[in-house]
């Protein structure tokens, strides 16, 4: 019988591509992938701390996997992520959770193989370190259909006072531009034909080189060249960062996706200083003009906080004014969520939970609206559409400005580009038909 494996992931794309790495060192140990095996031989828990409500499911599943390993003594516990490496909590994870195998941080996890082989003398083993290295020889099970992830640089330099990443990733470090050149083109050889290129910040990409003057406009215009048809996107950008020779190499490439995930998480001026986000909201709606006037099909998405503390109702009121006025396709929201250790865990006029959920909830109608608005304006227009899956009898596809269209089609024309015009709009859904 194979030994098999289960991963279970929390939080962004990064550490949904993290869990690739993570199956494909599973894979070269003779490991098959088995995700809805309660008792696999090994489970893995690549986990996130940037909010608490992804800790307390990481908690909530610990609890789930104990019974697990009571009808499987010798499955394999492993918790690695962002979670572990935050102040503490490893050692916290050892002292409640002493079934769990192995306890590993962001830096150390291509370790796992030779963790796994020890046997720790049935102790709970821990590892974590705050060495950062780029390991190149990552092996990588791919699990995200027609697209492929590839960081462009890990860690981030910014320190928004309400966020946990800087300390549990690190600083920033930037990968040689040959390397990322070199994965791109392999994997548009073998068929991928939309690559999502990955770093906290993108646009502080190759800051941290030394004597090198590659830059993010750069590296977009040289994976541009890279020949075959494909697509490519990127996130996050950092709204101080991003640059006119930015926006230029997309508008000027045929390969770059018009959409840009361009993070506000406030309109307020007051909160967007005690966030140290170092931009005031005209400088954010300055660049969104700079986008829209280069990209005038350009696709926006944004994330936004609220209940930031000392957040005021005409703080609140800014925010929807600014989100109203970007008119964003999509928009995530989050309620600000206390995290030890950084500055805004100790600001005083913590924002009520209620006041919170009311702030969210009104963002979220209003962002409705405008999504519905926007849905209305596509229809009886036509678009170049990469159809990326084939999902209850429909094909699931993208136009280059990140709009998804449900087209009627069957499971050949994935990894197809083809046109189509949006037939209709049905609560905000588009729906298309091929030209
Ligand atoms: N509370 C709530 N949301 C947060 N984010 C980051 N830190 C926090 C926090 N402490 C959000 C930001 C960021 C997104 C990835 O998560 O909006 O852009
Ligand atoms: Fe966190 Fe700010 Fe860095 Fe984004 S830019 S990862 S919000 S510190």
């Amino acid at each position: 019988m194979d030994k098999t494996y289960r991963i279970i992931t929390y939080g962004c794309q990064m550490n949904v591509h993290e869990s690739e790495k993570i199956a494909g060192m599973l894979e070269n140990e003779g490991y098959v992938r088995s995700d809805n095996d309660d008792i696999a031989d090994v489970v893995v828990l690549n986990t996130c701390c940037v909010r608490e409500t992804a800790e307390t499911r990481v908690t909530g599943n610990l609890g789930i996997l104990k019974k697990s390993k009571e009808l499987k003594p010798d499955m394999k516990i492993i918790v690695c992520g962002c979670m572990t490496q935050s102040d503490g909590t490893a050692q916290k994870l050892k002292e409640r959770c002493p079934f769990i195998f192995a306890i590993l941080g962001t830096h150390n996890i291509d370790r796992l193989p030779e963790i796994l082989r020890d046997g720790h003398n049935g102790k709970t083993y821990v590892e974590i370190t705050d060495k950062t290295k780029i390991n190149e020889d990552m092996p990588v099970k791919r699990t995200s259909g027609i697209n492929a992830w590839v960081n462009i640089m890990y860690g981030c330099n910014n320190f928004c006072s309400y966020c946990i990443v800087p300390y549990v990733r690190g600083r920033e470090r930037s990968r040689e531009k040959k390397h990322i050149i070199a994965d791109v083109k392999k994997l548009v050889s073998v068929g991928y034909k939309q690559i999502t290129l990955l770093g906290q910040n993108v646009n502080s990409y190759g800051n941290d080189l030394n004597g090198s003057t590659d830059d993010f406009p750069s590296l977009l215009r040289d994976l541009s060249a890279i020949d075959g048809k494909f697509r490519i996107k990127f996130m996050t950008s950092h709204p101080k960062d991003i640059v006119p020779e930015t926006v230029d190499a997309i508008s000027e490439s045929d390969k770059l996706s018009h959409f840009i995930h361009m993070p506000a998480q406030s309109g307020s001026d007051r909160i967007l200083g005690l966030m140290n986000r170092k931009y005031t909201s005209a400088d954010y709606l300055s660049k969104i003009d700079m986008i829209k006037n280069a990209i005038p099909d350009a696709g926006l998405s944004g994330d936004i906080m609220v209940g930031f503390p000392t957040e005021t109702e005409r703080d609140f009121a800014d925010t929807v004014d600014l989100v109203s006025a970007v008119k964003y396709s999509n928009l995530y929201t989050f309620i600000y969520s206390r995290r030890k250790g950084t500055p805004a865990a100790n600001m005083e006029g913590q924002v009520p939970t209620a006041d919170k959920k009311r702030r969210i909830a009104e963002l979220i109608k209003r962002q409705a609206q405008i999504a519905c608005g926007s849905a209305v304006a596509c229809v009886g227009r036509s678009y170049e559409i990469l159809c990326s899956e084939h999902k209850n009898g429909k094909i699931v596809g993208e136009t280059r400005c990140g709009k998804a269209v449900l087209i009627d089609g069957d499971a050949s024309m994935v990894g197809k580009f083809i046109n189509a015009k949006i037939i209709k709009n049905v609560n905000s859904k588009l729906y298309g038909a091929i030209n």
